[in-house]
């Protein structure tokens, strides 16, 4: 049987008549898919920077699974890669990464919801998650991320969700909407995967270092 590859027209189209990516307010789909756009045309420039905010911390073990069984919250896969500018892949990057849980809370006292993944061999790195949950001081969906390679910048930044109904079905409008994100490229597409498993929704960040 021949695998069927959904192009991201397909893939828009399929979130859209799903209503994951409408969030309970009307987005046309020419507004999703010059956001897109936007966000591919964004590809090698240096990945903004954002605060490291309160809640990081050291240690937390390389884990590609932080959604265990019985967790609420959407599934969700986080993707990418470590790039530099020319669009090469970093060697010997380290993606820390943590974000609250499904209601908005940070575990401060062990490792839930946090990671510090190696990239494998083909640069790429991929954890397994859930959507995170608002909180009331930051309330867009987000994941905190600090990126390390040898002879980069340490980058700081986070990563939004474009379907966040925070901001209103229109992340192109509403991107910096209560100073939350400081750039627009920060807030990522969401795609939609049904299939045989339990749908799953999925981010890729491709984040793109400056030499040090
Ligand atoms: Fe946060």
């Amino acid at each position: 049987m021949s695998e069927i590859r959904p192009n991201r027209r397909d893939v828009l189209e399929r979130c859209i008549a799903s209503g994951l990516l409408l969030g309970g307010v009307t987005v046309t789909q020419r507004q999703l898919l010059g956001f897109w756009e936007q966000a591919e045309a964004a590809a090698h420039k240096p990945t903004s920077a954002e605060v490291l905010g309160p809640f990081f911390r050291k240690g937390a073990p390389n884990m590609k699974t932080l959604r265990g069984a019985g967790d609420l919250g959407f599934p969700l896969q986080v993707v990418g890669k470590v790039l530099n500018t020319k669009g090469l892949l970093v060697e010997g990057a380290t993606v820390d990464f943590w974000h609250a849980d499904h209601a908005g809370r940070y575990d401060t006292k062990g490792y839930k919801y946090r990671t510090k993944v190696t990239p494998d061999g083909t640069g790429e790195y991929a954890v397994d998650t859930i959507l995170p949950g608002h909180y009331e001081d930051r309330p867009a969906q987000h994941i905190h991320y600090l990126i390390a390679a040898p002879g980069h910048k340490t980058l700081v930044t986070q990563a939004y969700f474009a379907t966040d109904p925070f901001f209103e079905g229109d992340p192109a409008k509403n991107w910096n909407k209560r100073g939350i994100a400081h750039n627009r490229e920060l807030v990522l597409p969401v795609k939609l995967f049904e299939g045989p498993a339990a749908p799953r929704a999925e981010i890729r960040f491709d984040i793109v270092l400056e030499r040090a």
